[in-house]
């Protein structure tokens, strides 16, 4: 008798190897398509946003302490009250079956394999209820891209709620998307790949499924964010904050967390690396809301200087895709159990029991 085939959700998986993150791009770069590798590495015109994201880190010097009795570091945390083995996040990345079949399904599995904060773009390719079954309770969050059209804004939140999302990121610095050459070049576009807008579209009748378009709102304001918590009940943070004001604006307005990004370089070219304007925010956060911090995150060191200049939760973008594109939510936990390895180190050798150690530990930048 002949068993029957079963699809594997999963797709197929590799425990990969992880020399660093840094080398996973030309890793990745072998095994997906041009269209593909150029849509996931590239930043926006000249790129010097995205460059200057990761070298801006070494702007910043960790003062180690010693004598400090530090044995076996613990780096483990809590985020709007759910434990993490680290404080690390899968940064939301639209369209994820561009790296590998099994798509937001292997992030979710890879995060809570290795104990982090998954979170799921509106653009996912995997819907918001298949996803948020395999996080199972483990912590997630809902990305928004604010949609013109309030019923399906109304539908994506309903679903975010119902998966059990722990907040809803509104991404606020995407009213127009940056100009991307390599894309222009390769004809490259993620139509086709956009799970919850078919699923809304085949809930609507006379609709089939991709027949109805949902552009995202261009004219963003403040008003939103109270809009979107009084129907949701959820917590409301805000992605794309480069700015104090905004931080203080948002959080006057109700934001429940701030997400200090540039959207890895992929936005406005020309902006600080995303990791300059993190004291400055912090500052004027001032504890009121925790924190999450995205763009060019390589190092644990990287994770370190982070937490250490205001940030409570550190997000990680392309390095996740890459271990996605070569081992599935294998190379996702690989990724991530590399990085904590480095994080493991640089506690050590920094003097830091603790993430609130890490937290109070003292730094130098050479950014005003
Ligand atoms: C291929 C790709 C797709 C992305 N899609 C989204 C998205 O759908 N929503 C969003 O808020 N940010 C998106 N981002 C931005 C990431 O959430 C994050 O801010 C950025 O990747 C962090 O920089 P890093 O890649 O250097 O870690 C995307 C980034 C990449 C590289």
């Amino acid at each position: 008798m002949i068993d029957a085939v079963k699809t594997d959700p999963f797709g197929e998986v590799n425990a990969i190897d992880v020399l660093d993150l840094a080398s996973l791009e030309g890793r990745a770069e072998k095994v997906l398509g041009r269209g593909e590798f150029g849509y996931i590495s590239e930043g926006s015109d000249d790129g010097y946003t995205m460059r200057r994201n990761t070298t801006a880190f070494q702007d910043v010097e960790m003062l180690p302490r010693v004598l400090q009795g530090v044995e076996k570091p613990d780096q483990s945390t809590t985020f709007m009250g759910a434990k993490l083995a680290s404080p690390l996040l899968t940064a939301p990345i639209a369209g994820n079956t561009l790296a590998h079949s099994s798509g937001e399904l292997g992030l979710a599995k890879g995060a809570k394999e290795a104990g982090i904060m998954m979170s799921q773009s509106t653009f996912a390719s995997k819907p918001i209820a298949e996803t948020a079954a395999v996080s199972d309770g483990a912590p997630y969050m809902f990305q928004l891209y604010m949609p013109k059209d309030w019923s399906y804004c109304e539908y994506l939140l309903d679903e975010a709620k119902n998966a059990g999302a722990l907040a809803i990121i509104l991404t606020a610095d995407s009213t127009l998307g940056g100009y991307r050459e390599k894309d222009v070049m390769n004809h490259y576009h993620l139509k086709g790949r956009l799970a919850n807008l078919e699923g809304y579209n085949s809930g609507q009748t006379g609709v089939g499924a991709g027949g109805l378009f949902k552009e995202s709102m261009q004219k963003l304001d403040l008003a939103l964010i109270d809009k979107l918590a009084s129907y949701s009940g959820l917590p409301i943070i805000i992605k794309g904050i480069q700015h104090p004001d905004d931080a203080v604006a948002a959080i006057n307005a109700g934001a429940a967390g701030i997400y200090v990004s540039n959207h890895g370089g992929r936005q406005l070219d020309g902006a600080p690396g995303a990791i300059e304007q993190l004291p400055a925010i912090a500052a004027a956060v001032d504890h009121r809301v925790p924190i999450i911090f995205d763009g060019g995150v390589q190092r644990g060191t990287h994770v370190l200087k982070a937490l250490a200049l205001g940030a409570d939760l550190v997000g990680v973008g392309r390095p996740f895709s890459y271990g996605l594109a070569l081992g599935g939510w294998q190379g996702v936990k690989a990724v991530a159990d590399h990085l904590k390895m480095e994080i493991n180190i640089a506690m050590q050798l920094t003097g830091c029991q603790t993430i609130e150690d890490v937290k109070r530990m003292k730094i130098k930048t050479r950014f005003a």
